[in-house]
């Protein structure tokens, strides 16, 4: 999906378009990122000068909901379950192997922008884990052998 470049008067006109709704901050993040990929850190600024809010409180309301972004993402995105169910099943050697077959951290998108990788937490399909998301496609019974060929798709 193509994002618009971050532009402060558009994001100010998104948030003075929702600021009186009741509870304003998560539409006004979700509309911010659906707009430009990411909530930069401007965007943080701008938001909680708006809704009366410190910084603090609104980087803690995108770190509680995993989908929000501070940097752009990369043309290919990973996310790993890292929820309970697939972890009883091995999740933690599948992001282990797709972190060192992509050379990421969770949470980390490589320098060229190629490829990010993150966390999601439970993608309702606990019975066939450990699985993964490539680019909002499930893909199901991860191993950590699998892992690594899909981290190689996502390279290629
Ligand atoms: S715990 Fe991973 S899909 Fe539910």
């Amino acid at each position: 999906m193509s994002h618009a470049p971050f532009a402060p008067d558009e994001a100010a006109g998104i948030v003075a378009g929702l600021k009186d709704l009741e509870g304003p901050l998560l539409p006004i993040l979700h509309a911010i990122q659906a707009r430009f990929g990411h909530v930069p850190e401007a965007a943080i600024r701008l938001v909680a000068a708006e809704l009366n809010l410190s910084r603090a409180e609104v980087h803690g309301t995108m770190s509680f909901y995993h989908d929000f972004r501070a940097e752009p993402a990369g043309r290919r995105v990973v996310k790993v379950c890292r929820a309970e169910a697939c972890q009883a099943r091995g999740g933690a050697a599948v992001e282990a192997a797709l972190a060192a077959s992509l050379g990421l951290p969770v949470g980390e998108t490589s320098p060229d922008g190629r490829v990010s990788l993150e966390a999601v937490y439970c993608l309702g399909l606990c019975a066939i884990g450990p699985n993964a998301l490539v680019d909002g496609r499930p893909v199901a019974r991860l191993d950590p052998a699998k892992a690594a060929r899909l981290a190689a798709e996502a390279l290629s």
